[in-house]
């Protein structure tokens, strides 16, 4: 529906207005933070959801960049925050959240505790300025052990990794932030000043080199067959890696062609996100219980005969609220369809009646 939405306001610029979904960039900052201008702006990505539009992506550069080879870098689309890394003259000097894309708010004493985010950049020369693009995540285990948690106090759970790393980075107490062990990996720049890249590649390799932290699942494709074959391989692999990851970005290699190609106001041509399907699973409900939170909110939980879903052993889903449960008229004895997409919580999809 969204992406409908895009389409129709690109179509009638005059029904598209400023509260309008597809001007949510990114939360608007906090009032307690301060505002950061990003040297460059940080844009979001196009995103496919099949090998057709994949395919037609593709089309795209090539009628741009015609018919030259176009090698692409393939990496893990990691779940969590973005944040903006400021390193002037090699020293870490400030850190900020996506914001709307051009301001951030600044989280810089948040992410001094990271521990996988250095304070100077081991190079001999370091640049006079380096704006370094990072998603921000927590791992599966620090997120359920923190909901186990947030269960036993009757605190609302973290719904997903991403709300859990962005909720931790907008702590105002540092001292919190620090409690929830935040990792992060690098996977690109904005503004550098005095380093001499020509690939997305070698920029990688600087980054790393640098001693920040770059994800080890990256792959250099000369063809988009071997870009096929990356993203055949990490749907089927993905749930084995200890963070959540929602896709895989494909990435023009050369900054020659990334320049050629551009962006448009959201999002840069050269890159593409290729979403993993949400996964599903049929099983029975044997129980449905309402739960009360601390606030009063009262959250209908369905409880399921086990079943693996995304490589999680499911035992509830979520029916979010009293309409919903109406609206899905989930009955106990029912088989349902369960889901997790990119959620920690699963949630019921449909109700199979044929089978009741
Ligand atoms: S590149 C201009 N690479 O996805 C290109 N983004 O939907 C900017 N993300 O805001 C993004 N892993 O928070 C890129 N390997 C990766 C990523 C990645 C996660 C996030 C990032 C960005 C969002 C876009």
């Amino acid at each position: 529906l969204l992406r409908e939405l895009r389409d129709l306001e690109a179509r009638y610029p005059d029904l598209a207005t400023p509260d309008s979904p597809t001007q949510r960039v990114g939360a608007p900052p906090s009032e307690a933070f301060a505002a950061v201008v990003h040297h460059q702006p940080m844009l979001s990505l196009a995103n496919a959801f099949s090998e057709e539009e994949l395919d037609a992506w593709h089309r795209r550069l090539t009628n741009i960049l015609g018919e030259v080879p176009i090698a692409f870098v393939c990496e893990l689309k990691i779940d969590g925050a973005a944040v903006s890394l400021i390193y002037e003259g090699g020293r870490f000097a400030r850190g900020a959240t996506r914001g709307d894309g051009r301001r951030g708010e600044d989280v810089t004493p948040n992410l001094r505790t990271v521990r996988s985010l250095p304070l100077r950049l081991r190079t001999a020369q370091p640049p006079p300025l380096a704006e370094v693009r990072a998603e921000v995540f927590l791992t599966r285990a620090v997120l359920e052990a923190i909901n186990r948690e947030r269960a036993m106090r009757e605190e609302s759970l973290f719904a997903n990794p991403r709300n859990a790393a962005a909720g931790s980075l907008r702590q105002l107490d540092p001292q919190i932030t620090a409690a929830r062990p935040l990792d992060l990996f690098v996977y690109g720049v904005g503004a550098v000043v005095g380093v001499e890249l020509r690939t997305h590649g070698e920029t990688l390799a600087w980054l790393r080199d640098a001693g920040l932290r770059t994800n080890p699942h990256t792959v250099l494709c000369a063809t988009l067959d071997e870009v096929k074959a990356y993203i055949a391989e990490w749907t089927a692999r993905h749930h084995d890696l200890p963070y959540e990851t929602d896709g895989v970005v494909i990435k023009v290699d050369a900054l020659s062609q990334q320049a050629e190609l551009g962006a448009t106001s959201t999002a840069p041509r050269w890159a593409l996100a290729y979403k993993f399907p949400a996964e599903q699973a049929t099983t029975r409900v044997r129980d449905i219980r309402v739960y009360m939170g601390r606030t009063g909110a009262l959250t209908p939980t369905a409880h399921l005969e086990p079943v693996g879903v995304s490589g999680v052993t499911v035992t509830s889903a979520t029916m979010h609220n009293e309409d919903e449960v109406r609206r899905k008229d989930v009955r106990i004895g029912d088989w349902v369809i369960v889901q997790r997409a990119g959620e920690v919580i699963p949630e019921v999809v449909r109700v199979l009646t044929d089978r009741r």
